[in-house]
């Protein structure tokens, strides 16, 4: 029996994933038990949590896989450095946080509270993208598929094309810092105001509110090249292997400019981030997803040339562009997809595990990722007395009849806070620490903005749709359980399904199957018996913050904000004054 505990640390996103025996028994990010978003330090809070939900202890620990490799692409990066003798200085906190992560058994000592003698673990550590590539391919069904992972870098590397067979991954081609479209991306984000880590998506949601001005100037940031790309150096400081941001004492990350003068020159001033949102704004995010969409493509096709699968297991934070991987079904050969939902850079932590059990260990049986709720779950005399302390009257119910007043509340209008089950690993709400809406109503998106996302006006709200009607109000049929693509909509469900069409006709679909989530597809089977209409509109279960976690947590959000109803475990929770009269 193999314990594998995988971890990203001193890294965006910190995090932690337990295997054992090659089963993921457990994952989370630090963020969402530290509250500290994109958490960049040493994940203590999440090691813990996963031990605990594995059932294990430190002792029994026999592997620390690290999704980092400080001594991968060593060359590259020299050759780099000497060519940009400034960034030297990245090198140092480059350098830090690799020396606290070369002393791990120390790190688990200090911050975990544990007695380094006890710790008979071995460090494996694995290159940032094999490890996004394991992440999405050991979580297939797959026995041979494509590998692909892009973000904006990551020992080095900002994009890695594979073939996976069997236990291996064989690297065709990597692409190196400086070429990067997630830092081409990161650096138009900041230029117009959106410079808060993770941001990028806020922009992609921006994107068809603008038209085609830039197209030149775009055309000109990025060449395509036989196997690849390259960024034109012109619009860009050079940024470095530390991506152009650092980390904060708290954990935080910081994104520095990444933009040249010339990038003043051709567009005026960057947009201060508390002023309006001009059209050469959104006509810069258009260009820019534009381009992005070009690149990925690219990359894509190139990938299918050197593994010609019609299968492709993705990862990486740009993978997260969810309009670019809606549209790769009919840009490039590929005809199914497998993303892994913490694609993002917390998703190392179980990259980095299964790529130990699977590559290093030779695992023979493989487990298929069929649902995303490897996070902690309560019992229903915790949430009891929680909502108990906090005075929170409650109804107690049945299945039945919690999913009947559930299907109620939210065809009459009410902002629904559902909290059920385990919590998702990564970045989505996928109907277990969600809220809920009905998305047929025309002042839905407003009413949620107003009363507790307060997001930005051009943020699409997402619709969960059973898997078996999909095809007939979507017009692309591969299901997206991960809520990962972007489709369009059906013309005659556009009316209907107003708090969920986005300006340009699409949603960001979440399929559910009755296998990856039974509560939630029958809440949503209900609702379409009800309505006629099988989508719920959902949204994550937070207000500007990391996504809720615990019953405190839900319970805290519950009051603070103007949600109208909490449905957590068992419990149907309304505020005082909206108990009905009967
Ligand atoms: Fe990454």
């Amino acid at each position: 029996m193999a314990i594998i505990l995988g971890i990203n640390a001193y890294h965006a996103g910190a995090s932690a994933a337990l295997l054992i025996d090659g089963k993921p028994v457990a994952a989370i990010a630090e963020e969402r038990l530290n509250r500290v978003k994109y958490y960049a330090n040493f994940p203590a809070l999440a090691v813990r949590k996963c031990l605990q939900m594995g059932g294990v202890s430190f002792k029994d620990i026999d592997y620390v896989a690290v999704g980092r490799d400080a001594s991968a692409n060593r060359a590259k990066k020299v050759e780099y450095m000497l060519k940009h003798p400034t960034k030297l200085l990245n090198l140092v906190s480059i350098k830090k946080s690799r020396s606290a992560l070369d002393d791990l058994r120390s790190q688990f000592a200090e911050k975990c509270g544990v007695d380094p003698d006890e710790l008979r673990f071995k460090q494996i550590n694995v290159e940032h993208h094999l490890a996004h590539i394991a992440s999405a391919y050991f979580i297939s069904p797959w026995e041979k598929s494509a590998g692909f992972s892009m973000d904006g870098s990551g020992d080095f590397v900002t994009c890695m094309l594979a073939n996976c067979e069997g236990n291996k991954i064989d690297v065709k081609n990597r692409i190196y810092v400086p070429h990067s479209l997630g830092s081409l991306y990161t650096m138009v984000c900041k230029f117009i105001g959106y410079g808060t880590y993770g941001d990028e998506g806020k922009v992609m949601g921006l994107a068809p509110y603008g038209e085609d001005t830039y197209a030149e100037q775009f055309e000109d940031m990025v060449l395509m090249t036989e196997d690849g790309f390259e960024l034109n150096p012109k619009y860009f400081l050079p940024f470095g292997a530390n991506q152009g941001m650092t980390i904060t004492e708290k954990g935080s990350m910081i994104i520095h400019r990444h933009h040249s003068d010339l990038m003043n020159q051709l567009f005026g001033e960057p947009r201060d981030p508390r002023s309006e949102i001009q059209k050469r704004d959104m006509d810069l995010s258009y260009g820019l997803q534009h381009l992005f969409e070009k690149g990925y493509m690219h990359m894509l096709n190139v990938l299918h040339r050197m593994v010609p699968d019609e299968r492709v297991a993705m990862a990486g934070g740009a993978v997260l562009n969810s309009v670019a991987n809606g549209k790769l079904f009919d840009q490039t050969p590929f005809r199914e997809t497998v993303i892994q939902p913490a694609s993002g850079d917390e998703g190392l932590a179980l990259g980095a595990a299964l790529y130990v059990s699977h590559v290093m260990l030779d695992q023979q049986q493989r487990y298929e990722m069929v649902d995303s709720y490897m996070g902690p779950e309560y019992s229903d005399a915790e949430i009891k007395e929680t909502l108990d302390k906090k005075g929170i009257s409650y109804e107690r119910l049945d299945r039945d009849a919690m999913l009947r007043v559930t299907v109620d509340e939210i065809e009459k209008g009410s902002v629904v806070g559902w909290f059920q089950g385990r919590m998702e690993w990564g970045p989505r709400a996928l109907g277990n620490r969600s809220i809920l809406a009905n998305p047929t109503l025309d002042n839905m998106k407003d009413i949620l903005n107003a009363r507790i996302k307060r997001r930005e006006w051009f943020r699409p709200f997402a619709p969960s749709v059973l898997a078996e009607r999909q095809a007939e109000i979507f017009e692309h049929s591969h299901p997206s359980p991960f809520m990962m693509h972007v489709y369009k909509i059906r013309p005659e469900w556009r009316e209907r399904l107003v708090a969920v069409n986005h300006v340009d006709n699409t949603g960001r679909l979440q399929t559910v199957s009755r296998e990856e989530n039974a509560l939630y597809y029958d809440l949503i089977k209900l609702f379409g018996e009800k309505t006629g209409v099988p989508v719920i509109l959902n949204t994550s279960f937070n207000e500007n913050e990391p996504i809720v976690c615990s019953p405190d947590e839900g319970a805290e959000c519950f009051l603070r904000t103007k949600m109208d109803v909490l449905v957590i475990g068992p419990f149907v929770c309304r505020k005082p004054e909206a108990i009905p009269a009967v």
